[in-house]
């Protein structure tokens, strides 16, 4: 039986795809999670792909008021510091909607991007999205569901390492990584794409890898998101470097 076949239409519903490469045209990670939303549709016809571009449209940064709000009990809040959390919430509204998640995310500077830390400052919310777990082992209590979740990352160099220091560093992927688990998803598929800077035949070979992993992810987020599987955990990761 194909994992299409199995799917339960009125369970399956919305594929979160968020993009944050500052690039319009030209983008790797823009190209791939196009692929990503492209195939879920085809799968999935009645389902749906919410578009947050945080790249093209940075969320704002938290400020002081901001913080007040967030640690403040939710009974407690004034109308201002509702106001200061509106956008916040509507994020993350979003993220618990969605039934799976596609993140396109470029490596600047050995980071991720500003817009993606902002957008990242704006989801994590004691109270809607994690719990601080002072008498379990895990410090954190994830409350977002382990919902399936593509990392799609692009590099310029064609070996990118996260160590602690040197021209090839990254903290993209362990920062990302390690933020998602803190809300609870372990879920995830890391497809990491190095070489944007290459010759165009690497560009080529290491897009076609790229490429199949993705497709190789919709059939298997489709099959966890129908099992609802809370103990589906643990990190694949496609280095797309050839
Ligand atoms: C502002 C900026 C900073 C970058 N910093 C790095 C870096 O630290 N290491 C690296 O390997 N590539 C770096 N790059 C290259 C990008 O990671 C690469 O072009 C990637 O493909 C960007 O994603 P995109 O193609 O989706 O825009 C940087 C690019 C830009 C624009």
């Amino acid at each position: 039986m194909s994992a299409l076949s199995r799917v339960d239409s009125r369970r399956m519903k919305t594929l979160l795809v968020i993009d944050a490469s500052a690039r319009l045209n030209r983008s790797v990670t823009r190209h791939l999670t196009q692929r990503v939303a492209a195939n879920w549709l085809r799968l999935y016809p009645t389902g749906s792909v919410q578009h947050l571009d945080v790249g093209r449209h940075p969320p704002p940064a938290i400020d002081e008021n901001w913080i007040a709000a967030a640690y403040t009990p939710a009974g407690q809040r004034t109308p201002e510091m509702h106001a200061a959390l509106a956008a916040s919430d509507r994020y993350v509204d979003q993220l618990l909607a969605a039934d799976a998640i596609a993140i396109g995310a470029p490596l600047y500077n050995f980071g991720m991007p500003a817009q993606l830390k902002a957008y990242i400052e704006q989801v994590v919310r004691v109270g809607r999205t994690f719990e601080f777990n002072r008498d379990g082992k895990d410090p954190y209590l994830g409350l977002v569901g382990n919902k399936p979740t593509l990392l799609i990352t692009s590099s310029g160099a064609s070996r990118v390492v996260a160590t602690s220091s040197g021209p090839e560093t990254s903290y993209l992927e362990p920062q990302l990584l390690t933020t998602l688990e803190l809300m609870g998803i372990r879920d995830v598929t890391l497809v990491a794409f190095r070489g944007q800077q290459e010759d165009s035949a690497h560009i080529a070979r290491a897009l076609a890898v790229a490429e199949r992993e993705i497709d190789a992810w919709l059939p298997k987020a489709v099959g966890d998101t129908v099992a609802q599987n809370p103990e589906a955990a643990g990190v694949t990761i496609a280095e797309c470097s050839r």
